[in-house]
Order: C-alpha cells, then structure tokens, then sequence
C-alpha cells in the first residue's frame, strides 16, 4: 500500500515537472491537454480586439460581443453585466441572446450601455474579457404640428371635405400620423384619455391605432380612421383626411395625431354638415323620391 502511494506521488511530480516546462511546444500542450486537461484559452482573439463599441440607439441596431473560447474540457461562458449576473433587473430579457460564444444585443437602447463580461471557465481556471457599449441616444423630438390646421369646415349633406394637418419640423424619425374622430364631446373623457395616450402609446410602437384603444379604454372616446387604402389608386398622404358624402354622421370633431417614440402631437377641428338650403331639396330628383 504504501509502496503504491509513493509511486503515485511521483507520477504527479513527473506531470507537474512537464506540464511546467512545455508551455511552448503546441504538441506536447496538445498531448498534455488530453492528458489532463487545461485551462480555457481565446481562440479567436483578432475578434475581440475592438473592447469598446458605440452604436446609435434604434430598432434593428445590434451590438455582438465575441468570447470564443476552447479548453479541456470544454469551457462553459457566463456573461456579467456591469460585474452582476444578468437577468431582467439591469437587462432587456427579450432583446438579448446567447449564441454559443456570443453575447447579442438587438433594438439598442442608451439603457443598455455598461460592461459586458464574459467568463470563460472549467475546472482547470478561469478566462474574462470586458467589453465597454456605449450607446448614443439621437436627439428625437415630439412631433410638432402645424397651428392654424386642421381647419373648421362646414359642409352641405353630400358634399366631400378635407382636412389637413401639417408636421413642422421632420425629425430623422417620421412621426406616425393618424386621425381620430371623436365619439364623446366631453372635454374632460378626451383630455384624460389624451393623457394616457401620451404616456402609454410611445411605449407600444407595435400598437396600431385600433390596438391602443382597445388597450387603453374601456369605452374610447374617439374611433380611428383607417387611411384609405383603394388598390390601384396613388398611396393617400397620411397629413389629409378626406370625407366623401358626408352626412350628419360626419359633423363631429377630428384630431390629428403625430406620434413618435417619445410622444405624441395633436390638434383638431370641427366638421359641421348642414342641410342643403332652401329648396334644393324638392327640386332634386333623388329626394323627390322621399
Ligand atoms: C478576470 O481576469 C482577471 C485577470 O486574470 C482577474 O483578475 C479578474 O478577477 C477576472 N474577473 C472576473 C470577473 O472573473
Ligand atoms: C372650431 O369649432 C369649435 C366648435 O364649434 C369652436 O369651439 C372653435 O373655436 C372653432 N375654432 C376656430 C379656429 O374657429
Ligand atoms: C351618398 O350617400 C347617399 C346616402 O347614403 C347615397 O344614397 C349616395 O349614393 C351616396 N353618393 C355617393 C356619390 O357615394
């Protein structure tokens, strides 16, 4: 017994005598490695030489940080943000992924700057690299609209009206534009749910118009109108509203909504329908037939 534990101890000083002397002989490392395995190394070290990344912030920007690494065994990676573990706390859980040897960050915001770690390890040591993301907010400004539009309109039954809006200043953001007929005429439903509007539609972008209403209230104050979409006919211009025939159904008042990521722009106008006067009404052929 004692005999086979001294023998033992000499096998392990004989090793540790290699595996001290050899570091520079890739076959002996290689041999070594399957031996006793080792510690993990960089494989792909040219990606890895840019450590710190500026992006601009915006949906399709992605950032990629490289850590491929090999060992024996084979290594496993944890990522750290800012030195703390990651989870929904200080990440995006939705807008992150783990590609193998790859960190990914997709729609980035200036939230996601910070150090990204990566910690390559297994029994044998323990490798990291630090990657510094900046991400640059763009100035993006709330939408603003024209004063003076849309116009009061007043309009005979029949007739066909339109109403624009303008955006003054385009940002490199394209504000989405929508119009809204009221249903209510209570000053006070149409101002808080234009409250809530400005807080809660930047958040969604994925909403569209009937999407927000139905989320947002119970009983909309206002329906949305769908641009019209005639196949074949030249894309509308989403500044103008135009109402063909009206009828007393139509007399109401109508916003334009400018939205961006951070806010919305509104302003709005009255359409009033009247009865065509005097006695149009019993000349025409049509209403004859009444
Ligand atoms: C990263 O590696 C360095 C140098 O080996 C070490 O000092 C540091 O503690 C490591 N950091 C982490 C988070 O493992
Ligand atoms: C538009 O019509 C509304 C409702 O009749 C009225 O309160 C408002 O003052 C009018 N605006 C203008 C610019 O005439
Ligand atoms: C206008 O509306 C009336 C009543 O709904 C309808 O009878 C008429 O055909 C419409 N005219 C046009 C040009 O659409």
């Amino acid at each position: 017994m004692r005999h086979n534990k001294s023998k033992a101890t000499l096998l392990v000083i004989v090793m540790l005598a290699i595996s001290s002397s050899c570091d520079s002989l890739p076959l002996e490392r290689t041999i070594r490695d399957s031996l006793k395995g080792s510690k993990p190394y960089f494989t792909s070290p040219q990606k890895m030489s840019r450590r710190f990344i500026a992006e601009p912030a915006g949906k399709g920007v992605t950032a990629r940080f490289h850590c491929h690494a090999d060992g024996n065994p084979t290594p496993r990676i944890n990522w750290l943000k800012n030195h703390q573990e990651m989870d929904a706390s200080n990440i995006r859980i939705d807008k992150v992924r783990i590609k193998k040897w790859s960190l990914i960050l997709e729609d980035l915001l200036p939230s996601d700057s910070g150090l990204y770690t990566c910690i390559v390890g297994n029994q044998y040591g323990s490798i990291n690299a630090t990657y510094e993301l900046e991400v640059i907010a763009r100035v993006i400004k709330i939408p603003r609209l024209q004063s003076g539009l849309p116009k009061n309109q007043t309009a005979y039954i029949g007739d066909s009206v339109t109403f624009r809006c303008q955006v003054q200043s385009r940002d490199s953001l394209a504000p989405h534009i929508q119009w809204l007929k009221h249903t209510s005429t209570s000053n006070n439903d149409v101002g808080d749910a234009f409250s809530l509007l400005q807080r809660e539609w930047p958040k969604h972008p994925e909403w569209n118009c009937v999407a927000m209403t139905r989320n947002l209230f119970e009983k909309s104050p206002f329906i949305c109108i769908a641009p019209e979409t005639d196949i074949g006919q030249p894309p509308i211009d989403p500044e103008k509203l135009r109402l063909t025939n009206v009828t007393f159904e139509d007399a109401a008042e109508y916003t334009c909504l400018a939205g961006n990521a951070i806010g919305i722009a509104r302003r709005s106008a009255w359409l009033t329908v009247k009865r065509p006067p005097g006695n149009i009404l019993f000349t025409h052929p049509n209403f004859m037939k009444l």
